[in-house]
């Protein structure tokens, strides 16, 4: 596609296996930040595992709640996976976590909530005594409740538990909230947010081989230049010299602006920066207000640190 990696023989080379959600939240987005990494690979329906046709990197597409424990085995060097999935599997005394977080992603963000029935009554923590929680995140919530100093009944399930109170098994329940939508089908009302997530993505400290590991480190830095890429913009625009400093100084997350003269004009100077902050409507309004004219902004394809 961008053809920015040779493609490489296959023979005798080392290769690693990042894994991603196989359906869900993530999934889009974790295989198109692969792709945006250079990443080519082709997916057949169904298929579990895609070959990395540029790269010595394979997709494993699985259940996102075992991408833990193949990092933590070794069986994939990285994955993508929720805060909420990776601290749940991690929890003491889960056994087999060794993944670290090695960065943030800036997808998939939710929250890991309490809702309750439409017209049921809470008013903070207390009202959870003796309460039946329904949830699939038993150790976060155990943990949360600990923490409020409040004993609760916790029925773990492992899927469909907005339904549990329709079915009398739980008296409210705790789960992933992204749009709501889900919620508000099932009659039930969020009350409290308990964990706020998103995407991170995920490596093991299982011992590979030196190759393996610089590949590992390879994808880790694309990552991070994706990621870093999706909110940095190119600013560029024309300023009164009198209105440099003031205009510099409006600009979001640039370091060292470049100015140059314009032919012609010697009472105004363009402006060339990289911004690595979102640039909002405000900013341009503000930098107009100060003298800035001609205001273009381009978005950034690609970074290296
Ligand atoms: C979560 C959660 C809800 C849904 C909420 O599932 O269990 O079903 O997302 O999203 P909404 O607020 O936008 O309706 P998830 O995608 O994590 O799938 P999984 O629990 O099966 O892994
Ligand atoms: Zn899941």
């Amino acid at each position: 596609m961008t053809g920015e990696a040779k493609p490489m023989t296959v023979e005798r080379e080392a290769r690693i296996k990042i894994a991603v959600q196989k359906s869900g939240r993530l999934t889009d987005n974790s295989l198109g930040l692969l792709r945006r990494c250079g990443l080519n690979y082709s997916r057949a329906a169904d298929q579990l595992i895609c070959f990395g046709e540029n790269m010595p990197v394979d997709v494993l597409l699985v259940r996102d709640d075992d991408i833990p424990s193949l990092i933590a085995e070794g069986v994939c060097q990285l994955g993508l996976v929720g805060l909420n999935v990776l601290l749940e599997k991690s929890v003491e005394g889960a056994g087999l976590m060794t993944a670290r977080r090695v960065g943030d992603v800036e997808f998939g963000r939710c929250r890991l909530s309490l809702a309750v029935p439409r017209g049921m009554s809470y008013l903070g923590p207390t009202d959870l005594a003796g309460r039946r929680i329904a949830t699939s995140y038993p150790r976060i919530l155990s943990r949360w409740l600990a923490e409020q100093g409040i004993e609760a009944d916790i029925v773990t399930l492992s899927g469909a538990v907005e339904i549990a109170p329709k079915l009398g098994r739980a008296d409210l329940i705790c789960d992933l909230v992204s749009t709501g939508s889900t919620l508000s089908a099932n009659g039930l009302e969020e009350v409290e947010v308990i964990l706020e997530s998103h995407v991170v993505l995920v490596s093991g400290d299982t011992p590979v081989d030196a190759e393996s590991a610089e590949l590992v480190q390879r994808l880790i830095s694309r990552i991070d230049g994706v990621v870093r890429v999706q909110e940095a913009k190119y600013i560029m625009l024309h300023a009164p010299r009198s209105a440099l400093d003031e205009i510099k100084a409006l600009l979001p997350g640039s370091e060292a602006p470049t100015v140059m003269p314009l032919d012609g004009i010697d009472d105004k100077v363009a402006i060339h920066a990289v911004c690595q902050e979102n640039v909002f409507w405000e900013t341009l309004e503000g930098l107009k207000r100060a003298g800035a004219s001609s205001v273009l902004v381009l978005p950034v394809e690609k970074m290296l640190a």
